[in-house]
């Protein structure tokens, strides 16, 4: 890439958001890495040096959002490359998900996503260049096979808000695209998947394996890419061929 650009990873702490930024800091771009969970977060960026740098806050705090993104103009450069990552899982179906838990996970998948491309839509615009990739999932069109009501739910308005964004910002070479993971070898399948829903699911992918966080920051990293730029309002599955259409 010609000019060094600046790209936030949410979630960053988590298997898949950690792939993701060293993906785009092998590929040249400066990354920040957020994470509600600090600790981890820093842990991540040290063994990247001043590649990246780690910016925890809760993302579904809009004030923090837009000071956060502030922070980021002053000290690194506008975000030219944004990735909505961060999400929380819950399992529960309709009957048994309580109304606290579903709007958690509503603020956090979808308001998240909604309040920081709202705060970094104004300098893309600006410079007539962005990059938006929102991480949706398999669940937003399978109904949630093993994903409860909340968070299905909340990774289709997940698509919906990329659709949104996508024709609203086109003719600004803003793109936003959306990518629909299933079954990713992390925490959220290994540790809150039983060893029996596992083998069962493993059974149903005709790739007959999970999926590595790098294979998802490979989509991530061919959706940012310059020549990516006709490319927009697309949901990219990587399902291991779990469900076609
Ligand atoms: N693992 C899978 O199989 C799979 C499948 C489909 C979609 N996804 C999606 O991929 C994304 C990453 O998943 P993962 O498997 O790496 O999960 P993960 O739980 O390992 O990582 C998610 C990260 O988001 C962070 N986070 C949670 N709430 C936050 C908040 N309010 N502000 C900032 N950070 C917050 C967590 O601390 C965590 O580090 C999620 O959006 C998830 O829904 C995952």
């Amino acid at each position: 890439m010609e000019n060094r650009k600046t790209a936030l990873v949410t979630g960053g702490a988590g298997s898949i958001g950690a792939a993701v930024a060293a993906r785009l800091v092998e590929d040249g771009m400066t990354v920040v890495l957020n994470d509600i969970d600090e600790e981890n977060v820093k842990g991540i960026t040290n063994r990247f040096g001043g590649d990246m740098i780690p910016l925890a806050f809760d993302i579904s705090d809009p004030e923090a959002v837009l000071r956060m993104v502030s922070k980021i103009r002053n000290d690194v450069g506008p975000v030219d490359v944004l990735v909505n990552n961060a999400g929380i899982l819950s399992s529960n179906k309709i009957e048994t998900t309580p109304a606290d838990e579903w709007r958690r996970v509503l603020e956090v998948n979808v308001s998240g996503a909604f309040f920081l491309s709202k705060a970094v839509v104004p300098d893309m615009k600006q410079k007539r260049w962005g990059r938006i990739v929102n991480i949706c999932s398999l669940a937003a069109k399978s109904g949630g096979i093993t994903a409860g009501t909340a968070y299905t739910a909340s990774k289709g308005a997940l698509v919906s808000l990329t659709f949104s964004i996508a024709r609203e910002t086109a003719s600004y070479g803003i793109t936003a695209n959306g990518i629909s993971p299933g079954y990713v070898k992390t925490p959220m399948i290994t540790e809150q998947l039983s060893q029996k829903k596992q083998k069962e699911m493993l059974s149903q992918i005709p790739v007959g394996r999970f999926c590595d966080p790098e294979e998802v920051a490979h989509v991530v990293a061919f959706l940012v890419h310059p020549l990516s730029g006709f490319i927009t309002g697309e949901i990219i599955d990587i399902n291991g061929g779990l469900l076609f259409d």
